[in-house]
């Protein structure tokens, strides 16, 4: 991590825990809503099915800088399949990079080649073993196999949202993390129901026994970017929400937190295990400050 990027970090964390300032530091930026799959636990592709355009994107990426975010991700939809006559996803992580943000980070279904030269982290979601990913994802999972293994740069960091199809797999997630070169971690959620997925929900003791396999992988050597120190907070349900440092943009409208705040009693059941993160990080858990030093300086 640079310094300049470890300082300004610093500076948040001492402004954000002492100061009780509630500024954000990332920021999700949705390209599109379009999709080339159809996955089981989605609600958020294709309502619209379009691309923003480039111009609009960039207003917002330049706004979340100016609000202090440094740490930028593009999500959909599917952003890979974004683009604005020439321009296409890398001209964004071009742009993002000259404006300044010190993390810019892609999460992708990983179905289209990885051919993202600037980009500091590709998280590629993976629902499990090839049975229960591709239950939930259909027939996909030996095309991100074989793009993972062919990407250009050991920047990968496999994405899990776990639910009632695929609360088994955890293993064999954490196991091909360990197996490919290109995979630096792997991070979890717990699926969040939306109205149309109510039935993919976890019980709380399926969550328990959920984090229960994590923390025994954890211990096994499997790089995990989740904090071991928020399980209890996952388990109890009593994570402070909505989480200020993070904010979502999509077609020029600003979330705090996430798009799902819209959706009635949803954050009650939120799954996002790095809202929970920072938001206790953010209100000052000295334990999971500390974790989340620890986790992110040996992984990052
Ligand atoms: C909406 S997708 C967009 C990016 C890309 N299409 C992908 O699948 O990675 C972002 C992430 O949200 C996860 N996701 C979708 N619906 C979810 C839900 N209801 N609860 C938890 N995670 C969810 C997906 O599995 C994926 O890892
Ligand atoms: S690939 Fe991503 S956006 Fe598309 S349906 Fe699946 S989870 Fe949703
Ligand atoms: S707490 Fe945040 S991430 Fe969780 S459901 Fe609510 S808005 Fe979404």
């Amino acid at each position: 991590m640079k310094i300049s990027a470890l300082l300004y970090f610093l500076k948040f964390g001492l402004k954000t825990v002492l100061l009780k300032k509630q500024n954000p530091l990332i920021g999700v930026v949705i390209v599109t809503d379009r999709c080339n799959l159809n996955c089981r636990h989605c609600s958020v592709h294709n309502i619209r099915s379009v691309c923003y355009p480039y111009d609009q994107i960039v207003q917002a990426m330049t706004a979340l800088y100016n609000q202090g975010v440094r740490v930028l991700i593009f999500c959909g939809g599917e952003p890979c399949l974004w683009q604005d006559g020439e321009k296409s996803l890398s001209h964004l992580i071009q742009k993002g990079k000259s404006l300044g943000f010190f993390y810019i980070n892609v999460v992708t279904n990983g179905t289209l080649p990885l051919n993202l030269p600037d980009v500091d982290l590709i998280m590629i979601s993976l629902d499990g073993d090839r049975e229960h990913h591709n239950a939930i994802r259909g027939d996909t999972y030996d095309t991100i196999i074989e793009h993972i293994r062919t990407a250009p740069r050991a920047n990968i960091c496999l994405y899990m949202a776990i639910n009632r199809i695929n609360q088994t797999a955890i293993p064999s997630v954490c196991q091909l993390t360990q197996t490919l070169p290109n995979i630096k971690a792997v991070s979890f959620n717990f699926h969040t129901p939306y109205p149309d997925t109510v039935d993919l929900a976890l019980t709380q003791d399926e969550k328990a026994a959920c984090c229960r396999t994590i923390e025994s992988m954890m211990d096994q050597g499997t790089p995990v970017l989740n904090l071991r120190s928020v399980f209890p907070h996952l388990i109890a349900n009593d994570f402070p929400r909505p989480c200020a440092q993070c904010v979502v943009v999509e077609d020029g409208r600003y979330y705090t937190c996430g798009r799902c705040r819209e959706s009635p009693s949803l954050c009650e059941q939120c799954g996002y295990i790095f809202a929970a993160e920072y938001a206790l990080a953010f209100q000052g858990n000295l334990k999971v400050i500390v974790d989340m030093m620890c986790t992110y300086l040996k992984i990052i």
